[in-house]
C-alpha cells in the first residue's frame, strides 16, 4: 500500500503535494462545516491533522472514532491554527479497520497498571510511542557506537551448559515430557535432548571472551534470562544485554569504555529524539533533560567499594536509617547505591574493588587478597545499570577461584582454556539494557519499557 509516512509529511516534505498516508485515528473533532482527524502512524510522537470539508464528504461519523484505521489522500498545506505547521485537506478516507466505541483507550490519561494489562494496544499511546523509539534510537547508537570504535559484532549462543554469573538462576531448557521414567538426574540429563544438562544463558561474556581473544574487541547484543524471583521494577526474567569485552585491557580501560559509551548514546539521543524527551520531562521526570546534559558534560564519579562503605558507616552514625548491613564484605543494597548516586553524589557513580566473596569467580583477583578489580555502574533512580570487571587471566588463580566455589570444570573447559593459550589481560561489562531506557525516560518501572515483559508469574 503505497502511501507517506507521516513524519516526513510533518517535516514539510511535500507541502503542495497530493498524497495518501495512513494511521490511527488518535481523536476526531465535528464541527459545522468542516470535521477534523488527528492521526498517528507510528513514525512520530506527532499527530498529523487531517482537514474534511463536510460539504463534500456527508456523514464523516465513521471516520471519527477513535482507534480507526484509515487510508487518506489529500493535499498537504500549511496548517491554519497551529502556525508553522501542516495539515492534510482530505480528498478521499477510506476505513481500513473499523473500531468500536469500547476501544480500550479512551482519549484520557490511563494509569501505566492498566495500560499493562493491555500490552497489545499501549504501544498506540504516547507514552509508549516515545518509550520504543527511544529504545530502537539508543539500540542503533549502542551498534554505532561499537562499530565506530572496530569492536565486531558476535552473536553467543542463548542456549549454554554453562552458569556465566554461578548465581544458579538458569532457566533450564528440556525436551522431556511432563513424567519422565528416570531415576536419578544424570539419567534424565543424560537422555535429554544435548545428552546434557542445557540452560538459557544469563550473559553471553564466557563465549564473548572467546571471541574477544581472537577478535581483540567484540561486543553482544541479545537477550540474557534469569530466574530471579525478584518482583522489583528493575527485574526481568528476560532482559536485553549488551556485552562488550576487549584484550589488552585493565580496569580503567573497562571504566572508560563504559563512561564514553553511555555519554555517546545519551548524547546521540538528544539530537534524534528531542519531542520524545520532551515528553518524558513534561509528564515522568521534571529536570530530565538537565540530567541528560550534566551525564554528557561531566565525569562519573569513581568510588571504591571499600571507601563506599566508610561512608554508608558514617551516613548512619549521623542518622541515615538503612534497613539492610552494610558492614565490609557485604553486597549493596539498593537503599545504599540510591544513598551513594542520589544522597552523595547526584550522578553517575562506578563502584569499583569489591570483596571477592561477593562477586563471579571470573574476576582479576587483586593484590590484596581480599577484593576483585571489579565495577558496577550506579545511577541516580534505577541503581546498578552494568556491571562488569577486568577478568582472571592467571589459570591457576582462575582454576582456585572455581574450586572454592566448588564449580563443575567440566563445563568451563573452552573458557578455561583460553588461559592456556596465549592469555592477555583482558576485561568487559555488561549493560542492563532495559535499565538504560529507563533511565533515560524517566519511566519508573522496567516492566513498561519492553513490548511484552517476562517477570516471576507473568507470561503473557
Ligand atoms: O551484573 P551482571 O549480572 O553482570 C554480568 O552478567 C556480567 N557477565 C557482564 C559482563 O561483564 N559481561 O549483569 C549486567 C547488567 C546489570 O548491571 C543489570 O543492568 C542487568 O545486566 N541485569 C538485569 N536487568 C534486568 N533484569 C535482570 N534480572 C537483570 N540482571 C542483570
Ligand atoms: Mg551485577
Amino acid at each position: 500500500m503505497k502511501h507517506i509516512d507521516i513524519v516526513d509529511i510533518l517535516a514539510k516534505q511535500y507541502n503542495g503535494q497530493e498524497v495518501v498516508v495512513c494511521g490511527w485515528v488518535r481523536s476526531g473533532r465535528d464541527s459545522k462545516n468542516m470535521a477534523f482527524l488527528s492521526l498517528n502512524d507510528g513514525t512520530t510522537l506527532e499527530h498529523l491533522q487531517v482537514v474534511l470539508d463536510k460539504a463534500a464528504f456527508g456523514d464523516v461519523s465513521a471516520y471519527l472514532r477513535l482507534g480507526t484505521s484509515v487510508k487518506v489522500r489529500g493535499t498537504v498545506v500549511d496548517a491554519v491554527a497551529n502556525q508553522g505547521g501542516v495539515e492534510i485537506n482530505a480528498t478521499e478516507v477510506v476505513v481500513l479497520g473499523e473500531c468500536p466505541l469500547d476501544y480500550p483507550l479512551q482519549k484520557k490519561r490511563h494509569t501505566m497498571e492498566y495500560l499493562r494489562t493491555i500490552p497489545q494496544l499501549r504501544l498506540r499511546t504516547n507514552t509508549f510511542n516515545a518509550v520504543f523509539r527511544v529504545r530502537s534510537v539508543l539500540a542503533g547508537s549502542l551498534h554505532a557506537f561499537f562499530q565506530s570504535r572496530h569492536f565486531t559484532y558476535i552473536h553467543t549462543p542463548l542456549i549454554t551448559g554453562s552458569d556465566a554469573e554461578g548465581a544458579g538462576e538458569v532457566f533450564r531448557v528440556t525436551t522431556h515430557p511432563f513424567a519422565t521414567p528416570y531415576q536419578t538426574e544424570e539419567e534424565y540429563y543424560a537422555n535429554d535432548f544435548f545428552g546434557k544438562k542445557a540452560g538459557l544463558s544469563v550473559s553471553g561474556q564466557l563465549e564473548g571472551e572467546v571471541a574477544a581473544m581472537a577478535m581483540g574487541k567484540i561486543y553482544t547484543f541479545g537477550p540474557s534470562f534469569r530466574a530471579e524471583k525478584s518482583n522489583t521494577p528493575r527485574h526481568l526474567a528476560e532482559f536485553w544485554h549488551l556485552e562488550p569485552e576487549v584484550a589488552f585491557a585493565e580496569l580503567p580501560d573497562v571504566i572508560e569504555l563504559a563512561e564514553s559509551m553511555i555519554k555517546y548514546v545519551i548524547a546521540d539521543l538528544m539530537a534524534k529524539c528531542p519531542a520524545e524527551l520532551a515528553f518524558f520531562e513534561q509528564h515522568f521526570e521534571k529536570g530530565l533533560l538537565d540530567k541528560l546534559h550534566n551525564i554528557v558534560d561531566n565525569e562519573f564519579a569513581v568510588l571504591d567499594y571499600t571507601d563506599a562503605i566508610a561512608l554508608l558507616n558514617k551516613a548512619a552514625e549521623s542518622g541515615v536509617n538503612f534497613q539492610y548491613p552494610h558492614d565490609w564484605g557485604c553486597d549493596l543494597q539498593t537503599e545504599h547505591e540510591r544513598y551513594i548516586t542520589e544522597a552523595v553524589y547526584n550522578k553517575p557513580v562506578f563502584v569499583i574493588n569489591y570483596p571477592k566473596a561477593i562477586k563471579s569467580f571470573y574476576m582479576k583477583q587483586n593484590a590484596d587478597g581480599k577484593t576483585v578489580a571489579a565495577t558496577d555502574l550506579l545511577v541516580p533512580g534505577v541503581g546498578e545499570i552494568i556491571g562488569g570487571s577486568e577478568r582472571e587471566a592467571d589459570l591457576d588463580k582462575l582454576l582456585a577461584a572455581m574450586t572454592e566455589r566448588n564449580m563443575k570444570m567440566d563445563a568451563y573447559e573452552d573458557y578455561i582454556s583460553l588461559r592456556r593459550f596465549g592469555s592477555c589481560p583482558h576485561g568487559g561489562f555488561g549493560l542492563g539494557f532495559d535499565r538504560l531506557v529507563m533511565y533515560v525516560t524517566g519511566m519508573s518501572n522496567i516492566r513498561d519499557v519492553l513490548l511484552y515483559p517476562r517477570t516471576v508469574g507473568n507470561l503473557r
